[in-house]
């Protein structure tokens, strides 16, 4: 399984000699499935040109912070959004005591201070630099913070020294990458997610629908499969590949997702319904394409069933989390969504800023429950979508 497939990972390569093997990395996370892109620092372009990781990468190198031209780009709040995962290798000594630090004074060292995504460490230098007490507190340090670390292996180093500290293959280092997406905290369950607009006929050839390009619930089951749960997708029309190990399940209007959904909720142990349902649909269906006659016209709708609060209704029911797509008041108006579908959670979406909700790569939410709320700041969905499987699992009841 592809497990970095769509995934965005930004390499960061410092100065130590190992740096010519971030090139085999590049193809190893790419082979897996993933977009990368490149930060260097000053040190590292001494070992390996940027050049080199620009072909490799297929993307352009990233160098420094003060850079009005790629501010206007790619600067470096949007390189620490775009990533889904930040992997620093080789990661010298002197990187580690400024992650430590918290300093900010290059663009490597900002980035990893920007991200809301997981930073994985594959450390390298010398043995005695690995071994001193001062690198052994910063190691201590990071890993406390939640970083990941991957090595560093022994064995025979560049400086005739023969013990800890050299770096780690770029195929462990991989694997190690990869891991970091398999969760496990939903194994066993099954869960059925809703995505993408539907689409409401007014004849054979028209109807009436809305903006969702099913990215964000398409990112939720990708998420929820990978934390190990039996996924089903029930799908309005979009234009997406079904993730791995996901079935999905087509469909068109509000009516045939009700039914597709509740025929198979006897089978799920959480609802998550992230499709933007129309809410009418019109009153008839005309088996003729509908001919222009009067220079006005008016059509007649009638109210769509709720799915998610069906679903809520239902007994037994699962553990059921909706969203609620909203332009104002949007936590107040979510609480409200949340309490009156009888919702265990709702995710609160501000659809007014066209950089995120309906057809972005991106996305930024309030996550609320009965006691309590979380904000989850703009990211990619599909780092979005890992933040609130987590949620989820984090509320689901005990069952003893
Ligand atoms: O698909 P993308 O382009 O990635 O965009 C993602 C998104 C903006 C569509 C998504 O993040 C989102 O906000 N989905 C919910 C859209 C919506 O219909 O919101 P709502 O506030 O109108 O509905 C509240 C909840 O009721 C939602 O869980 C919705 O799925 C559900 N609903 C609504 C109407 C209806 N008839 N049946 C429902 O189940």
């Amino acid at each position: 399984m592809a497990h970095l497939f769509n995934r965005n990972v930004l390499l960061g390569v410092t100065g130590g000699i190992a740096a010519y093997k971030s090139a085999e990395l590049i193809r190893q996370l790419q082979e897996r499935g993933a977009r990368v892109r490149v930060i260097m620092t000053g040190a590292a372009q001494e070992f390996i040109t940027p050049l080199t990781l620009q072909a490799l990468s297929g993307n352009p190198v990233h160098t420094d912070l003060l850079d009005a031209e790629a501010e206007q780009g790619m600067g470096h709040i949007e390189l620490a959004r775009w990533a889904d995962l930040l992997v620093v290798a080789p990661a010298t000594a002197d990187l580690l005591a400024r992650l430590v630090a918290g300093r900010a004074d290059d663009l490597l060292t900002t980035v990893a201070l920007a991200t809301p995504s997981p930073i994985l460490l594959a450390p390298a230098m010398n043995q005695q630099m690995w071994r001193d007490p001062a690198t052994s507190r910063n190691v201590a340090t990071l890993l406390e913070r939640g970083m990941k670390m991957i090595g560093p292996a022994e064995g025979l180093q560049a400086c005739g020294d023969i013990g800890p500290g050299r770096m780690e293959e770029p195929a462990t280092i991989a694997e190690a990458a990869e891991a970091l997406f398999e969760s496990g905290i939903l194994s066993g369950k099954r869960v059925l997610i809703t995505a993408g607009p539907t689409r409401e006929a007014l004849d054979p050839v028209r109807y009436i629908s809305n903006h969702s390009s099913g990215k964000m619930g398409y990112a939720l089951a990708r998420a929820a499969a990978e934390a190990g749960a039996r996924t089903i997708l029930v799908s309005g029309p979009v234009r997406l590949d079904t993730p791995e190990h996901v079935e999905r399940v087509a469909v068109n209007s509000a009516q045939e997702m009700l039914e597709a959904c509740m025929a198979r909720l006897t089978d799920c142990d959480i609802f998550i319904g992230c499709a933007a349902v129309a809410d009418y649909r019109p009153a008839e269906w005309q088996s003729e394409k509908i001919k222009k006659s009067d220079q006005e016209m008016t059509l007649r709708l009638v109210r769509n069933p709720d799915i998610v609060a069906s679903v809520a209704a239902a007994e037994p029911r699962p553990f059921t989390v909706g969203f609620a797509a909203e332009t104002n008041n949007v936590i107040e108006h979510a609480r409200e969504k949340l309490l009156r579908k009888r919702l265990d959670m709702i995710i609160a979406n501000d659809v007014s800023d066209e950089r995120i909700g309906f057809n972005s790569d991106f996305n930024a939410a309030t996550v609320l429950w009965p006691e309590g709320e979380q904000a989850l700041p703009q990211a990619s969905k599909e780092n979005l979508a890992r933040q609130i499987i987590a949620l989820v699992a984090g509320q689901l009841p005990v069952v003893n």
